[in-house]
């Protein structure tokens, strides 16, 4: 098959407006393949993320694109179509208050609940893998053991994962929300970037899932990061996911959510509270 020639940018650009039949086959295979929502009207987003592909493979324009993915054998450009449609945005320490409330309130209770056993703790949006390296140091410089502690994070987009696992990022990314006691101990420099100790890299595995697929394989946790994830989701799918979410809970386990996120009035089976204020939740059946 003779590849075809990439476009220009300018002929991209000039053909980039998509049909409306078109516009509501890329929202159901978002949706369909990751549980996000794309509203009416996101033009823009649809552009900004999926032209690149369009470009990359030679296509003419979204609509091509969209003809392309109806095609049998294309499971590799649905999946790069869903990963782009995905928001993957994140830093170190993301807004700070729950990293507080773990470091000052949680941290003695949780470990004196898993006492026997290694704490569990699951970042379940992990993108490129900030939050759960965050906890990560935090347990260190608390002196807690790598071997007292199993960090799980888990992501839909490999693409992520891979940037997670790999554990190297831009001055830019150490500049927002990385402590600088914390560069100098734990990341080593690597040309313009920087790359997490080994030590720090241990700690955390990382694994491919869709939240909305079975998550009780994955064992019962300590506590749980589901942050900055469900605002993309409608009401159905956070209500499905927070359902699991509570059944991989130990009794005395925390879940965190995003500063824009609450299980009110999607899940009245959580308790809410704040500790160093910090938003949290624990299951009430549990604790019933
Ligand atoms: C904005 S990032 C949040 C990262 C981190 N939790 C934080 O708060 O900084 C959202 C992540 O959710 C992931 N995601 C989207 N849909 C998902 C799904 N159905 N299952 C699992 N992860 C999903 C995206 O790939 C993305 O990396």
């Amino acid at each position: 098959m003779t590849k075809a020639v990439p476009r220009t940018q300018d002929a991209v650009d000039k053909s980039a407006s998509i049909t409306q039949e078109n516009y509501r086959f890329l929202q159901q295979h978002v949706y369909q393949h990751s549980g996000i929502v794309l509203d009416e009207g996101k033009h823009y987003l649809l552009e900004s993320r999926l032209i690149p592909i369009v470009r990359d493979v030679g296509l003419a324009d979204l609509n091509a694109l969209c003809h392309a993915l109806r095609g049998v054998g294309q499971a590799p450009l649905r999946n790069r179509v869903v990963e782009a449609m995905t928001t993957n945005e994140t830093l170190f320490f993301r807004d700070k208050s729950p990293f507080d409330a773990l470091r000052l309130k949680l941290l003695p209770e949780l470990l004196a609940a898993a006492r026997h056993r290694p704490l569990r703790i699951w970042s379940a949006a992990a993108s490129t893998g900030q939050e759960a390296y965050s906890i990560a140091m935090l347990l260190l410089e608390q002196g807690v053991q790598p071997s007292q502690v199993e960090i799980l994070g888990t992501d839909l987009s490999e693409e992520v994962l891979a940037r997670a696992r790999e554990a190297v990022y831009s001055q830019l990314e150490v500049n927002r929300g990385l402590p600088a006691p914390y560069l100098v101990k734990h990341f080593t420099r690597k040309g313009m970037s920087w790359e997490l100790q080994e030590r720090v890299r241990k700690m955390v595995r990382f694994q491919q899932l869709d939240l909305r697929s079975g998550i009780r394989p994955l064992g019962m946790f300590d506590l749980v990061f589901c942050r900055n994830v469900l605002i993309y989701f409608d009401l159905a799918t956070k209500r499905a996911i927070l359902e699991q979410i509570r059944g991989v809970m130990q009794p005395h386990a925390y879940l965190f959510l995003g500063s824009a996120e609450t299980t009110l009035n999607v899940d009245e089976r959580f308790l809410r509270k704040v500790v160093e204020g910090a938003v949290l939740y624990q299951s009430m059946e549990a604790r019933a």
